[in-house]
């Protein structure tokens, strides 16, 4: 059999490995809603500007409405031979009311179609990410509001470099995840424009209303050129791309949160929910959580290579390459959902433990930027100076096992004899991180503050 919306030159129908090869349903399928949205307010536009009649209208708009409820109920049934979501919903829409089914296809393609329906549905995916990115940085915020004192080493190379507070380590992911927003913010923003009506490739002669379903579909205007817009993909690019940074965000996070939860850190306990045992070792809790969002990036990463790919090269305009802009931007999308999701829970549920991350904020000579600063500010030495004179403690220092504060005033003399008892004041770890206070430094007081701001600018967007 011939194709039904197509058929009109062919005498056959395709071989059974031509339409495996190029049914989209499967998996655009998922563009129902927003197809279904795109064609009422097409279909509106037509009658408004007295292309169809607005009888004929109003019953593509009740059929049309039956189409979406028979989908979302689960009993419409998708047929392959239709290729894809567009000709199913089509098709359905003809058997429900006849013949005025097929004047909605006026002065429009499957191409401008197509393009409508993906914006609409990466704008929605957009919004839902970016509420997700919001509900961890709350995560974040409040976890760093309740430790904005807790002290805990902070690294450099994965080596203990100076004391912080475990607020203040939280407080960067919720700088990261606000930069992840914004990216997002700035790529809807680009794309909030309506293809459709650019028909086939080179606009239509029907006079039609570009700007009226532009705004029916919520976007700021129509697009300019109608070959870009059948063949624009660099809405779903920029998503790809945002989606991977913040991917690649969250998996800096994983990695810590696993590292943390090891016998040797101890930093955090996770908690049952968002960890797994083992079959045969029975003291086993495994952060498998978070493995998986360390895993995501590759995927996510993968789409967006796989998506700039099928584009490279491509001539303008539409070529059926661009089917293949789906499945990896879906399975991307609800990659990233899912490790916000889980991120979150896992943040939520995550408990420190303040004495081991205490204890280890004091080990491997954390304050010794704070006894070179003390010579600087007490003795008047040049840094560089100070720096050689506290390497030479330091050694000395691991020479008897101990730390920086558990020297000897003698000791520190016999280095510099200026030194006086009033050092010891700044080599603890309470003190080192208190004095911090720098703008954006660790100091507790400036956590809380930072901490309390962003749960403010939260509850606010
Ligand atoms: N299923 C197609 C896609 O996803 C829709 C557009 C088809 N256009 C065409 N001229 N065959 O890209």
């Amino acid at each position: 059999m011939t194709n039904k919306m197509w058929g009109g030159r062919f005498a056959q129908g395709p071989d059974a490995i031509m339409a495996e090869i190029n049914a989209s349903i499967g998996f655009d399928k998922r563009l129902f809603a927003q197809d279904i949205r795109a064609s009422k307010a097409h279909a509106a536009m037509l009658a408004e500007t007295g292309i169809i009649t607005k009888a004929d209208a109003a019953q593509i708009r009740h059929g049309l409405d039956q189409v979406q409820a028979e989908i979302a109920a689960g009993s419409f049934t998708f047929s392959s031979a239709l290729e894809d979501i567009h000709m199913n919903v089509e098709a359905r829409l003809k058997e429900l009311i006849g013949p005025a089914a097929g004047r909605l296809h006026t002065a429009r393609s499957r191409n401008d179609q197509v393009a409508t329906d993906f914006r609409l549905y990466v704008r929605d995916t957009v919004d839902h990410l970016d509420s997700q990115m919001a509900g961890l940085q709350r995560a974040l915020a409040e976890k760093a509001l309740a430790h904005a004192k807790t002290l805990m080493p902070g690294f450099t190379h994965l080596q203990v470099a100076q004391p912080i507070t475990f607020g203040h380590h939280l407080l960067a992911y919720v700088e990261m995840l606000a930069r992840d927003r914004s990216r997002l913010a700035d790529a809807r923003r680009r794309m909030n424009e309506c293809p459709l009506g650019a028909a086939a490739l080179a606009g239509t002669s029907f006079p039609i209303d570009r700007g009226m379903t532009a705004k029916a579909l919520g976007f700021a205007g129509p697009t300019r050129n109608s070959l870009d817009s059948v063949s624009d993909r660099d809405f779903v690019l920029e998503v790809l791309a945002g989606a991977t940074i913040c991917a690649v965000h969250l998996s800096r996070l994983a990695e810590e949160i696993v590292l943390w939860a090891t016998a040797q850190f101890r930093f955090v306990k996770l908690s049952d929910k968002f960890t797994t045992g083992s079959s045969i070792m029975p003291q086993k809790r495994n952060p498998d959580a978070a493995e998986l969002i360390r895993a995501k990036p590759g995927r996510i990463l993968g789409a967006f290579t796989a998506l700039a790919v099928v584009m490279k090269g491509l001539p303008l305009t539409y070529s059926k390459d661009m089917q293949e802009d789906k499945e990896p931007a879906f399975d991307a999308f609800d990659s990233l959902s899912l490790a916000l999701a889980a991120a979150t829970g896992m943040v939520r549920d995550m408990v420190p433990d303040e004495q081991r991350m205490r204890a280890a904020a004091a080990t491997g000579f954390a304050t010794a930027t704070d006894l070179a600063d003390w010579l600087v500010r007490t003795l008047k030495m040049p840094f560089r100076e100070a720096h050689h004179v506290t390497g030479t403690l330091v050694a000395l220092a691991e020479k008897q096992g101990v730390d920086l504060s558990a020297l000897s005033l003698a000791d520190m003399q016999s280095v510099e004899k200026r030194i006086t008892r009033d050092v010891f004041r700044v080599l603890t770890v309470e003190n080192s991180a208190r004095s911090r206070v720098s703008y954006g430094g660790t100091a507790p007081a400036n956590v809380a503050r930072a901490a309390r701001r962003w749960l403010k600018v939260l509850k606010e967007t």
